[in-house]
């Protein structure tokens, strides 16, 4: 469990994660690893028809014999990459595995929001807020690059929060196939991406490493950790749109990042 170093305790934790897709997997191996609760918040409801009882079955599969975590020569292009996939015995706490299989079990059957341990938000703007300073941790996999709205929603996340809560970020800032050239959507002018948009209800916001680092620190977060994936090999400034072809040298080759902000125990909000 790579948030031990900051003393982070999955036992008993609540979580969330935005935009978690068509699995709620992490959030089941939370929960089995001795999380209280998970919720998932997005705005497409892609997990409703997944098969969550099958996902969690082959999850207890590797949990009971406690697997090593798939680990980068299965899943090349899973971020962020650990130190250890070994089976994380001192993080997860297994006393109680059957007993709360059980309980997940029972919560899927009946609904994902028919229980205390699950719940699934969506559009989660629209339904009623989580309660403030409710999460111990929040993640979000492959999701800020895509949303619109990047200040409100680190706010709310910021606002979710407890004092002292983690929030981990991977985000991927390649051209997600809208260019031959990672970093080819830059090369749209504002109304070319809105043509490549469409309709659809989200694509990419195209905001570089910069601005999740200013925002983070606009409402209020610490920077724990912020790894970069560089790559160099891309179109040159000159080929980009020109408000792009201003990034700073850092924002112009970074591919991806992971970012861990803590919210200070104090708990204020800035800005
Ligand atoms: C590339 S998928 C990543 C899915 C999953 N996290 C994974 O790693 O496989 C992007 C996800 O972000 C969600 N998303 C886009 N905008 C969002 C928003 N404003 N709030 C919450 N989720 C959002 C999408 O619906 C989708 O589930």
């Amino acid at each position: 469990m790579m948030f031990d170093r900051w003393g982070f305790k999955i036992n008993g934790a609540r979580i969330g994660e935005l935009g978690p897709g068509d699995s709620l997997g992490i959030g089941l191996a939370a929960l089995l690893s001795g999380a209280a609760r998970y919720v998932g918040l997005d705005i497409v409801p892609y997990s409703a028809k997944a098969d969550l009882e099958r996902i969690f079955d082959e999850l207890l599969s590797m949990y009971t014999k406690e697997e090593r975590v798939p680990d980068d020569k299965e899943f090349p292009f899973v971020r962020p990459r650990i130190d250890s996939y070994e089976f994380p015995r001192d993080a997860v706490d297994r006393r109680n595995t059957s007993t709360k299989a059980e309980e997940i079990r029972n919560q899927l059957r009946a609904g994902l929001n028919s229980g205390s341990l699950l719940g699934y938000r969506v559009p989660w703007m629209l339904l009623p807020q989580i309660d403030q300073a409710s999460l111990d941790l929040i993640f979000l996999q492959a999701v800020l690059e895509h949303i619109d709205s990047l200040e409100g929603t680190y706010r709310a996340m910021f606002a979710w929060l407890k004092p002292g809560g983690y929030a981990s970020h991977v985000i991927d800032f390649r051209s997600h196939g809208r260019s031959p050239f990672w970093n080819g959507h830059w090369a749209y002018s504002d109304w070319q991406w809105k043509l490549v948009r469409g309709k659809r209800e989200f694509l990419l916001n195209r905001e570089p490493l910069s601005t999740h680092l200013s925002l983070a620190e606009k409402v209020g977060f610490k920077l724990l950790l912020a790894k970069q994936d560089q790559t160099p090999h891309g179109l040159e400034a000159t080929s980009l749109a020109p408000r792009f072809r201003r990034m700073n040298a850092a924002d112009a080759q970074t591919s991806g990042a992971l970012l861990i902000l803590q919210k200070p125990r104090s708990g204020y909000a800035v800005g």
